[in-house]
């Protein structure tokens, strides 16, 4: 059996605070379909049949983890997250078992994205391991414009070669590790692990996901989340227009 083959394991950061959310519950907390959105997304992770395990990176203080230990009959591990989200992968990354080697692949996937879908999946599984790292990612669709201090357009940017970065995120155990070690220590807030990798020189390969895997920022995201599961839309086998493209230098 190839390394393509081979089963990998996925980070799930769920220490957020949810402060664009607002609340007292953290966003992924809160009900989606009628079960906590936390448990939704690692249910979809789980589901996927090229998952061997899922480790969960929660707060300190959090008092709403269930104690989970399996889903959908693959381990699931809890892990201490930190104050930012590098922080929490990282202690994520360390939680992993053994087993799994430092130059195997990981996957990180935000607790907040519950729209995953299996297809995505399989393809940032399979590009992304013989790009030797890459993300999920949307090409802009709208006219982007840069504001100025008092928020009038400063300027229109050009909106080719400009991407939104989504998760899962794939990426060697070893080099994910040291690369988000490196931005905490230059004290670098990387939103994602791409920019951590990037900043230690890789060229993570952009693979286009669906539109639909939303991150639950707000509440009219929890809304939308619930609308696209409730009608299965964009988490199974919609094929996205193009299959991969490459980042190029700006
Ligand atoms: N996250 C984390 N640890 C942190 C901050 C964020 O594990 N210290 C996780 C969140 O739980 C979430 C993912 O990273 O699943 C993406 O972060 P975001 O959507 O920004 O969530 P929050 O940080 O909780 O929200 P906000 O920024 O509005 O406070
Ligand atoms: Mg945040």
């Amino acid at each position: 059996m190839g390394s393509t083959e081979s089963r990998l394991w996925c980070v799930v950061p769920a220490a957020g605070r949810g402060i664009r959310f607002g609340g007292e519950i953290p966003k992924q907390y809160l009900e989606l379909r009628g079960r906590p959105l936390l448990l939704q997304t690692l249910e979809r992770l789980a589901s996927h049949p090229r998952i061997a395990g899922i480790v969960v990176a929660i707060a300190a203080d959090d008092r709403h983890w269930p104690g989970l230990t399996q889903c959908g009959g693959k381990p699931v591990v809890a892990a201490i997250g930190g104050s930012s989200r590098s922080e929490s992968v990282l202690a994520g990354l360390r939680a992993l078992p053994d087993s799994v080697a430092i130059d195997a692949f990981v996957l990180v996937h935000d607790a907040a994205r519950p729209c995953i879908g299996n297809e995505d999946i399989s393809r940032l599984i399979v590009l992304g391991s013989a790009a030797g790292g890459a993300l999920l990612a949307a090409p802009l669709r709208d006219t982007l414009k840069r504001a100025d201090d008092h928020r009038r357009v400063a300027a229109t940017e050009a909106r080719e070669h400009r991407w939104r970065a989504l998760t899962p995120q794939l990426f060697r155990r070893g080099e994910l590790t040291v690369a988000l070690q490196a931005v905490l220590d230059a004290g670098i807030g990387a939103t994602d692990e791409s920019m951590a990798m990037e900043h230690a020189g890789h060229r993570p390969l952009l693979v286009e996901g669906a539109e639909t895997n939303i991150k639950v920022t707000t509440p009219a995201d929890l809304q939308l989340a619930e609308f696209f599961l409730a009608n299965e839309i964009g988490t199974g086998s919609q094929e996205p227009q193009e299959t991969a493209v490459k980042m190029s230098t700006p």
